[in-house]
């Protein structure tokens, strides 16, 4: 594949796991495991595709709304999820990043994620971002305030939208080039609002827990026949890919 056609930044909404646990007539909690269990396949196939940086929705600021059982459930598959996979993260060169409002989580998850950050600090072949207690809102309210604590004399007039990329909990990931959800909707959900200006979107009806390796291609392969414009013309774009291949003198 023409690696300029890759992206470097992966999003994924990892949507329809009650779905997929309802069509079997089994508990949802089935979906999640089985949603687990993707995630893991489809963080070897990004890697064996030489993607750069995986993000994840685990649990949205709105998940709380779930049944109380089902958070309960969902919180205990992360911890037990980042224990098991801390060893096969490290042997693989897999970075752990873990985003959200972390002020409300037990105690346990956090003494996890702590320790799953620390160990894999040294991963360099990719990057795995997991969303949890995020919100696009959160993360742009967030970041605002971190900026004014650190700039307590300066006025907010003054804040610029470069200034406020350092603060973001994504830093310093670049933006992602695509976004998947699963699941069949069509919406953001408030995950990555700032940082998904620009980003390609992909929307696929599979549920999570089926969307594989070959899925992901046929994602990459949408990707690749996008042109990105960026707000600039579609001449502009041409005459600059041009250039690139060295087609002009410029
Ligand atoms: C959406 O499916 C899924 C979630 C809210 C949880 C995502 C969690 C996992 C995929 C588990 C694995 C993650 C980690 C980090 C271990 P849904 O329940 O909204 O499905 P539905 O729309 O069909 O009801």
């Amino acid at each position: 594949m023409n690696m300029t056609s890759l992206p470097k930044h992966i999003a994924i909404i990892m949507d329809g796991n009650g779905r997929w646990s309802k069509k079997r007539l089994m508990p949802r909690n089935v979906g999640h495991l089985m949603g687990a269990s993707n995630l893991r396949a489809i963080v070897r196939a990004c890697i064996e595709k030489h993607i750069l940086h995986l993000t994840v929705f685990a649990f949205s600021t709105e998940n709380w709304r779930r049944p109380p059982e089902e958070v309960a459930t969902l919180f205990d598959l992360f911890v037990r999820y980042l224990k098991s996979e801390i060893g096969e993260l490290q042997a693989q060169g897999i970075r752990l990043k873990v985003i959200g409002d972390h002020s409300a989580f037990p105690k346990e998850l956090h003494d996890q994620i702590d320790a799953a950050c620390a160990l894999t600090a040294q991963g360099q072949v990719l990057t795995l971002t997991v969303a949890i207690n995020y919100g696009g809102k959160w993360d742009i309210l967030q970041a605002m305030q971190a900026w004014q604590r650190a700039h307590p004399y300066e006025n907010l007039d003054q804040l610029s939208q470069e200034q406020l990329t350092p603060y973001l909990a994504t830093h310093p990931l670049p933006e992602p080039d695509l976004l998947i959800r699963t699941g069949g909707e069509s919406r953001l959900s408030n995950f990555l609002i700032w940082q998904s200006a620009y980003t390609e979107l992909y929307f696929t009806d599979l549920l999570w827990p089926d969307f594989d390796a070959k899925a992901l291609q046929m994602a990459l392969d949408s990707y690749a026949q996008r042109v990105r414009r960026f707000g600039k013309t579609d001449e502009q774009v041409q005459s600059l890919g041009a250039a690139k291949k060295g087609i002009t003198s410029t």
